[in-house]
């Protein structure tokens, strides 16, 4: 589904960023949107939807259990909930692209239910470790098979649930949230700690469809046998696709840019903090919330950058970000040390080393470390990069080339359209040099 024919981009530097622009919808909550509404009683209206293919491989996944839902204008989806017993029997394979959140929430999901299913993905998710969701649903008496931890998951269903007590080993909102939509089926309460907060829009949500849930920052507790009340979801813009323009207004001297109306949720945001730390020059407006969401208006000014030691408990605030963060580092003066952010290696790359490749070809020092990288900034050249089907390693290179001394190639972007569908347009629109290649 996502791995449409590979593309490539040639970008290089263009001129100073200026503008005003509205990003994407957040996809973290759009994928949550369209299975709470499915699971719920009544109808619900989402707006601010991700058209992305990540969250339509979702919307389309829910189709094939039964569940209608309408598109009346583009980000805006109608969803005919069918309750929480209300699912039908999928009759093929449930295709979840590249979608890691698709795969692991929905293991949660339908682990509880009645019938059988296969979640498959493309060759990227299929590479990606499913036991840290298997585990813990394993003990709370489901039943799922898979390929030696990795995609396809079989799941047989018609299993009898009960809730657990489990602390994470892993700091995963998706971990988490697969636990708790399998403890809404489950017999008792489900309580999950986390080593380090993540984000909470699984516990924010439930709440907003009527789930009596308890949660704060690394807890969530619910009982099992509740039912979901149908309700209308304003889906805030997605900090983490600003973050490319933010970065990249911050870098480009000259640069101005507003971005309206970003998703400012706390365990989002920590890339603004590295930055200022760096240098940054980024102000925020605060701006109308949505369905309870801090949104802000973003301005970002150039500033000139200085290498920092990442504090790696602000790592989980900006997990998603260290792409666009390895190319502000590679244009600080300095040294800057990521550490604690194992995690990067099995996203939808292995970000340390699809970014440390990548800044090599442009003439960056880059050191690899198991847990993260030591990048001494330094001037970018043109070059090759691949971005491995990685949607956000794409999109961080392009931002590299603007400040590169020549033209870049990178290879296989397609998967840009998963979060961004129509970021090239944008950045062309601030002031980007990109083309297809
Ligand atoms: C997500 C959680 C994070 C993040 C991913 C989206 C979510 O993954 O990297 O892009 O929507 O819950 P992990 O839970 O694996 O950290």
């Amino acid at each position: 589904m996502s791995n449409g024919p590979a593309r490539d981009w040639i970008a290089a530097r263009g001129g100073a960023l200026q503008g005003d622009i509205v990003v994407p919808g957040d996809k973290s909550v759009s994928h949550r949107a369209v299975m709470l509404a499915a699971l719920a009683d009544g109808t619900s209206r989402i707006e601010g939807f991700l058209e992305g293919e990540d969250t339509r491989a979702t919307a389309a996944v829910f189709a094939q259990m039964g569940v209608r839902c309408e598109t009346p204008a583009p980000g805006v989806r109608i969803v005919h909930g069918v309750g929480i017993d209300g699912l039908r029997a999928p009759d093929a394979a449930l295709d979840c692209g590249n979608a890691g959140t698709a795969m692991r929430l929905l293991a949660g999901l339908l682990c509880a239910q009645a019938f059988d299913s296969v979640l498959v993905g493309d060759s990227s998710l299929s590479r990606r470790p499913m036991r840290r969701v298997i585990d813990p649903l394993s003990r709370m008496g489901a039943r799922i098979d898979a390929d030696d931890g990795f995609p396809p998951l079989r799941i047989h269903g018609g299993q009898r649930l009960s809730g657990i007590d489990v602390t994470l080993p892993v700091a995963s909102a998706q971990v988490k949230s697969a636990l708790l939509l399998a403890g809404l089926q489950a017999a008792g309460e489900t309580r999950v700690h986390e080593p380090h907060p993540t984000r909470d829009y699984t516990e924010r949500m439930l709440r907003a469809f009527g789930v009596d849930i308890d949660f704060a920052p690394g807890f969530a507790r619910l009982r099992g046998g509740q039912r979901l009340r149908a309700t209308d979801i304003q889906v805030p813009t997605d900090f983490s696709s600003a973050a490319f323009f933010i970065v990249a207004a911050t870098l480009v001297p000259g640069s101005s840019l507003r971005i309206r109306r970003v998703g400012m949720n706390p365990r989002r945001t920590g890339l603004l903090q590295a930055l200022r730390a760096m240098g940054a020059d980024i102000d925020e407006e605060p701006a109308a919330a949505a369905s309870g969401e801090a949104v802000a208006d973003l301005v970002v000014r150039h500033a000139p950058l200085s290498g920092i030691a990442l504090p790696p408990a602000l790592v989980p605030d900006m997990i998603d970000e260290f792409p666009a963060l390895f190319v502000a580092a590679a244009c600080a003066s300095g040294e800057t040390v990521v550490s604690g952010a194992a995690e990067l290696r099995v996203k939808e790359s292995d970000r340390i080393a699809t970014m440390a490749r990548g800044l090599r070809s442009l003439g960056i020092d880059v050191d690899e470390m198991a847990d993260g990288a030591r990048i001494r900034g330094g001037r970018l050249t043109g070059g090759i990069v691949e971005s491995h089907g990685d949607h956000r390693v794409a999109m961080a290179f392009a931002v590299a080339a603007q400040l590169a001394g020549g033209e870049v190639r990178i290879g296989d972007i397609a998967n840009v359209a998963t979060s961004f569908p129509g970021f090239d347009a944008l950045a062309r629109q601030v002031g980007f040099a990109l083309r297809d290649g």
